[in-house]
């Protein structure tokens, strides 16, 4: 976490708690499955919710499942009105959790879970996208980021998850840091977007295209 705990748990509990069925599906993530780190939590899932009420969002695509919680976030978001996310997950053990989570939820029938590596999975899907999570695997995201902008319609977000890596990316070490670090200043350098690096839980990059 990059923000001072005290601060992070004030803002969440100055936050709207997500419906109660999400708390029990992260209570459920944190004790049973590996890397509950991954789960992206109240505060920036409420975040998500966000992004998908401002936007209007009709139509979502997701990159990392994991146990369905964003997508659920995003789902929240969008309201009775309906809608489609589209997520993608390469481990099959979290799509079959990510299902059975999503399909105890009211939003069951907006969230397809498609199972494969994202790059292949990309290669079925039509935008354009009113919103587009990205939040796999951290090596490809230069190949997701290309893949996905002339997906997204003219006045949809990007949101790339995990953008500053607990703050390593001030002096990357590992691969996965390396690369986030390279694209974020290419982003940063890339005349056709607008982006914003918000510190919220671990760096949450938006993008949307230029002028
Ligand atoms: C990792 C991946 C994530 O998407 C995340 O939010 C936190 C950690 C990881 O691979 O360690
Ligand atoms: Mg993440």
């Amino acid at each position: 976490m990059i923000t001072d705990p005290d601060i992070e748990r004030y803002a969440t509990e100055h936050t709207s708690p997500l419906p109660d069925f999400m708390a029990a599906i992260a209570a459920d993530t944190r004790e049973h499955l590996q890397a509950p780190e991954m789960l992206i939590g109240e505060l920036a899932g409420r975040f998500l919710e966000f992004l998908t009420f401002a936007l209007r969002a009709r139509r979502v695509l997701e990159l990392g499942t994991y146990s369905g919680y964003s997508a659920l976030a995003m789902a929240s978001g969008m309201g009775s009105g309906g809608g489609e996310i589209i997520t993608c997950e390469r481990d099959p053990e979290h799509a079959a959790i990510a299902r059975r989570n999503i399909a105890a939820s009211p939003f069951a029938d907006m969230i397809d879970v498609r199972e494969g590596a994202a790059l292949d999975l990309l290669a079925g899907v039509e935008g354009p996208f009113d919103l587009i999570f990205i939040d796999a695997d951290k090596p490809s995201y230069p190949a997701y980021f290309e893949a996905c902008l002339p997906l997204l319609a003219d006045r949809g977000l990007m949101a790339l998850d995990n953008m500053l890596r607990e703050g390593d990316v001030l002096h990357p070490a590992d691969e996965g840091t390396r690369v986030l670090a390279e694209l974020n200043d290419q982003i940063a350098a890339d005349p056709r977007v607008v982006q914003i690096l918000l510190p919220l839980r671990d760096g949450l990059v938006l993008v949307h295209r230029a002028g």
